[in-house]
């Protein structure tokens, strides 16, 4: 198993940082937030999916996998018996139900067989590998998938004008300051999201402005004027992709989509 500064120093030697380090209590209050904005479609569209095919969705016990808080699941909760959530952050998972766990996602072994959700488009920041990880551990796992579409609307859902997407960001350099004893500065830093059309990634990054130096446990990162930190990658595959992935590591058994295909939540089992 692998400690958190693993995953820093993993994430560092990469130029790429997991997205947990973006939850702590600030990060879940910001993405709460987030999630309000008219521009944030990926919540709305869920809700519709979620709303339209809820009574397809049913059995003993579900876990939300990295539930955060939200209201979003309660017409699926209603059919199951138990409810647990799980999150990195344990306010989170502790305000979403009275059944929960605290741990990495990465790291979860579904021996209980809960039907796993795992919501938000929280699959499109973790690695292909990750999803796979995922997918064999799970055994039962439900994942909701934002589409490629146009690109002004996947870019102004994490550039709000009230610069939430980008305090997210730059949180997430705070949250390691504080837990690793490093110094980055990353209100200098500049917040920049792109699509980039070859990987299909919204990517967003923090660029450095002044010449820096960090250490961290031995290791001695530089980095100049103009570097790059990404902390989200925000894989878009259109539809045809994320089945063909999801379908290397398990079954796709079925696939719910919005009024205008653009989002889609799907049932998969390994095998
Ligand atoms: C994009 S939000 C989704 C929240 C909620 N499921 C929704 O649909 O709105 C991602 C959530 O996953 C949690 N999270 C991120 N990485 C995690 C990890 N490696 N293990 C467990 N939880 C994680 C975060 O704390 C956050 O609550």
């Amino acid at each position: 198993m692998k400690n958190y500064l693993n995953y820093l120093i993993d994430g560092l030697d990469n130029g790429f940082l997991p997205a947990f380090f973006l939850y702590d209590d600030v990060g879940s209050k910001l993405y709460q937030e987030r999630i309000q904005k008219p521009d944030y479609y990926l919540y709305q569209k869920e809700y519709e999916i979620i709303n339209m095919y809820a009574q397809y969705f049913y059995g003993d016990k579900m876990l939300d996998m990295g539930s955060g808080v939200t209201n979003k699941m309660e017409p699926i909760k209603k059919n199951y018996n138990e409810y647990w959530s799980f999150d990195i952050d344990e306010k989170s998972a502790r305000a979403s139900s009275d059944k929960y766990m605290v741990g990495n996602f990465l790291e979860f072994k579904n021996d209980a067989n809960f039907d796993v959700f795992f919501m938000g488009s929280t699959v499109s920041n973790i690695s292909l590998n990750d999803i796979e990880t995922l997918i064999k551990n799970c055994k039962n796992i439900i994942i909701a998938a934002d589409f490629a579409k146009d690109v002004d609307i996947m870019i102004r859902a994490y550039t709000d004008k009230d610069g939430v997407g980008e305090a997210m960001e730059k949180n997430g350099l705070t949250n390691i300051n504080r837990w690793f004893g490093t110094q980055f500065e990353p209100e200098s830093m500049i917040y920049e999201c792109v699509w980039n059309p070859i990987t299909f990634i919204v990517e967003t990054n923090l660029i450095f402005t002044k010449n820096t130096n960090i250490v961290l446990s031995n290791k001695h990162y530089k980095y100049n004027i103009g570097d790059k930190i990404r902390i989200g990658q925000l894989r878009k595959f259109m539809k045809h992709q994320w089945l063909y992935i999801f379908n290397q590591f398990g079954t796709v058994t079925d696939v719910y989509v919005d009024a205008e295909d653009s989002y889609g939540i799907f049932k998969i089992t390994s095998r």
